[in-house]
């Protein structure tokens, strides 16, 4: 099995590696989805094989398509696993703020107390689960909302619906650092699911040393860049209107030189460890800090197998000295 390592100050035990289930909701998030649901939850009881006890997923992935199937991966062994999901973002109604159309459902983003413990209520009973050892909460609040956010959250606990709590998405406040010490104010903080990659250096860097000083787990979502730092460009992605890949920077024509000299860059290193740039990449993240935890998508084992070599890897001082300039240079 994964070892394990704690979420934040919370007791909550989780894998040092995480598998996210957006791409298991498909939809038009994920075009290039051919599978069902059964053989989405066979990966996942197989990937359990391989020592992935880990799982993140989202009401809005598919639209309860991947939390209803992460629910029946893991039916009848529910407490060998450490089960993370999200709240705000739900389409039931129309209160809150029009976030965005996903699956044919208007999604809206709402922070009041009594929505957030609806969306818990929810995912609850999507799961077939009596808890959720974390509960993140998914776009960031506005200052003046934290103190209601976090009040649900506290509740959750004391009803012992959730376990952990973790926030996301704070650098879509614009002010990343703020929105962390204005939540901090008003409860405790276990996890910032944050996007983050070594495409994302500068960024990430800050993330982590925000998380070391306040003792919060660091887990960087996208951390592949949805699959660009594989080296499997998925140039057809541009093309696909309305996937979440096609809005995306790095999956730009523009910026697909960029992405290649880098990729040529990071296969060298690769090389030296004999692994691939995805796992070194991963691996990039997890030699920064201890306060990391990975978290990677994937549908396929092969996949998934590949990413999980990145938890063997130490990387030299000068090794990750030269990918920050790759990073660095295809920012440029
Ligand atoms: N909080 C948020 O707002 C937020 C936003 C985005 C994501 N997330 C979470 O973070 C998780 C990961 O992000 P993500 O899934 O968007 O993107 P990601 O992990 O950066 O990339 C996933 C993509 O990489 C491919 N892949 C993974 N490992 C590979 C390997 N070793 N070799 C080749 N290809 C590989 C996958 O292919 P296959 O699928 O074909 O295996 C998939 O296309 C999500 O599943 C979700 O749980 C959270």
């Amino acid at each position: 099995m994964i070892q394990s390592m704690k979420i934040g100050k919370s007791n909550v035990n989780a894998p040092k590696l995480v598998l996210g289930t957006f791409g298991m909701g498909g939809g038009t998030s994920w075009q290039d989805t051919t599978k069902d649901d059964q053989e989405l939850i066979d990966l996942i009881r197989q990937a359990y094989d391989l020592g992935v006890w880990g799982l993140d997923t989202a009401p809005v992935y598919g639209t309860g398509r991947s939390e209803s199937i992460v629910g029946q991966a893991v039916k009848g062994r529910r407490e060998k696993y450490f089960i993370s999901t999200k709240c705000s973002l739900n389409w039931r109604n129309t209160e809150g703020t029009f976030t965005y159309t996903r699956d044919g459902h208007s999604v809206y983003n709402n922070f009041s107390k009594a929505s957030i413990i609806k969306d818990v209520e929810e995912s609850l009973k999507r799961m077939e689960t009596d808890y959720i050892d974390l509960m993140i909460i998914h776009r960031c609040p506005k200052a003046e909302e934290f103190g209601e956010v976090m009040e649900a959250m506290d509740e959750l606990k004391k009803r012992q619906l959730i376990r952990a709590t973790g926030l996301s998405n704070v650098g879509l406040s614009g002010h990343p650092v703020e929105a962390l010490d204005t939540c901090l104010q008003y409860g405790e903080l276990d996890l910032l699911q944050e996007g983050g990659s070594l495409l994302k250096r500068a960024y990430t860097e800050d993330m982590i040393q925000y998380c070391e000083k306040h003792q919060i787990t660091y887990q960087a979502h996208s951390s592949l860049e949805k699959g660009i730092l594989t080296g499997r460009i998925l140039k057809e992605a541009v093309s696909w209107t309305g996937d979440n890949r096609s809005k995306y920077k790095w999956f730009q024509p523009e910026n697909l030189p960029k992405v290649e000299t880098l990729l040529k860059g990071l296969g060298k290193i690769a090389e030296k460890y004999n692994c691939s740039t995805a796992a070194l990449s991963l691996a990039w993240l997890h030699n920064k800090s201890e306060c990391v935890n990975l978290l990677v998508g994937a549908r396929k084992l092969t996949h998934l197998k590949d990413s999980l070599q990145s938890l063997e890897l130490t990387l030299s001082a000068e090794d990750m000295e030269a990918m920050n300039r790759l990073s660095d240079a295809a920012n440029q």
